[in-house]
């Protein structure tokens, strides 16, 4: 089987939480055995809307520290904040101005964060794919692990790219597929189980923070909704195991939480539904409380001590950094070689 080249990112706004665990960051851990990865903090990316200074250079570091407690080995593959690798922001650039308006206006992330306010928001919102396609297209990536949410955004790079090697006549781009796997593809909301679970939410109640606190998380999901109807049976399962569309409609919250204790526990629905069918879901929440604290206890102690070490994960960081450049810096010279850029300036940081 040929080696993939990997790369994902993570925004560090807000906290940190069990959707971005699940659906992107714990399947990194997988990958990095047979693959070329490259792990991103895309702080370029954050400040599309307004952050705080030094509440951003904290969730930088927090993030970086969530990669490598979650498993991420920092010898083997680059874990980097994305600011400092300059190529990114430079074929961003250049990206944009194969990107055409029209396609940036249909993105559905621009949509929900723009609201009605379209005019108000700042130019980096439209043209953030602009910059995602140039994380991608700069390390030749073939494969990109993400939540469902992000499946747009990297059709829209492919286009990119595709555009990009027609204008130009080459064949240059690698074309990337979205990888999204896994039973927690898309978590939702505690609070209201059809919407997905989000840094943006304002009730902190709707989301399990990677750093709550033990009874923080018992309260959480103790309070978390669900419906008068005891846990369902197995037998409500598809041919393959999933829920099927109706109970996602009529239960989405008891879906939810059913699909969170079967990614967390590793362990297929069936055998789950197994164990909790007809009972309360007070029985079934404590479990869950349980597990959730029994897998993010470890995690967060090792993020505690990432953090308090602030030299050695800098130092980890830069190295991250170093390494990407020189992948990065080699896509940016060929890319200025075929825009038709004279590299007079043009050093290999
Ligand atoms: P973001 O928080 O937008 O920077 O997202 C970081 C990663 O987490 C991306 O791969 C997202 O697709 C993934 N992600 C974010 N929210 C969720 C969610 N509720 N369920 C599953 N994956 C998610
Ligand atoms: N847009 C992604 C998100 O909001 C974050 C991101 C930026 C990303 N660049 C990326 C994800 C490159 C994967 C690959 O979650």
């Amino acid at each position: 089987m040929q080696q993939k080249i990997i790369l994902s990112g993570v925004q560090p706004t807000g906290n940190l939480h069990l959707g971005n665990y699940l659906g992107a960051i714990r399947n990194w851990v997988g990958l990095q055995a047979k693959n070329q990865c490259y792990f991103t903090v895309v702080d370029l990316h954050a400040i599309t809307v307004w952050q705080d200074p030094k509440h951003l250079q904290q969730q930088t570091r927090e993030i970086a520290a969530a990669f490598i407690a979650a498993g991420i080995d920092v010898h083997q593959h680059p874990v980097f904040n994305q600011s400092q690798v300059e190529a990114h922001a430079r074929l961003a650039w250049i990206l944009s101005c194969i990107a055409r308006v029209g396609w940036l206006n249909r993105m559905i992330q621009f949509r929900e964060k723009a609201g009605k306010d379209r005019e108000n928001v700042s130019v980096g919102l439209l043209t953030y794919p602009t910059l995602m396609a140039a994380d991608i297209l700069l390390y030749q990536a073939t494969h990109v692990p993400v939540g469902e949410d992000q499946k747009q955004h990297i059709e829209l790079t492919r286009d990119i790219a595709q555009k990009f090697n027609n204008d130009f006549g080459i064949s240059y781009f690698t074309m990337p597929e979205p990888m999204i796997n896994g039973p927690a593809t898309r978590v939702m909301s505690l609070r209201d189980g059809t919407k997905k679970m989000s840094k943006s939410d304002p009730s902190d109640y709707s989301r399990i923070n990677l750093l709550d606190t033990t009874d923080l998380i018992q309260d959480k999901i103790r309070k978390a909704k669900t419906d008068m109807y005891p846990i369902p049976d197995p037998g409500i399962l598809d041919n393959n195991g999933q829920f099927t569309s109706d109970l996602k409609d009529t239960r989405p919250e008891v879906v939810n939480l059913l699909n969170i204790y079967s990614a967390v526990a590793n362990q297929p629905l069936h055998l789950v539904m197994n164990e909790f069918a007809g009972r309360e879901f007070s029985f079934f929440k404590n479990r869950l409380t349980d597990l959730l604290v029994h897998h993010l206890t470890p995690i967060q102690k090792k993020m505690s001590d990432l953090l308090n070490d602030r030299n050695n994960l800098d130092t980890i960081l830069r190295d991250g950094v170093e390494k990407a450049r020189k992948t990065a810096n080699k896509t940016l010279h060929d890319v200025h070689k075929i825009v038709g850029f004279i590299e007079t300036g043009y050093k290999n940081f």
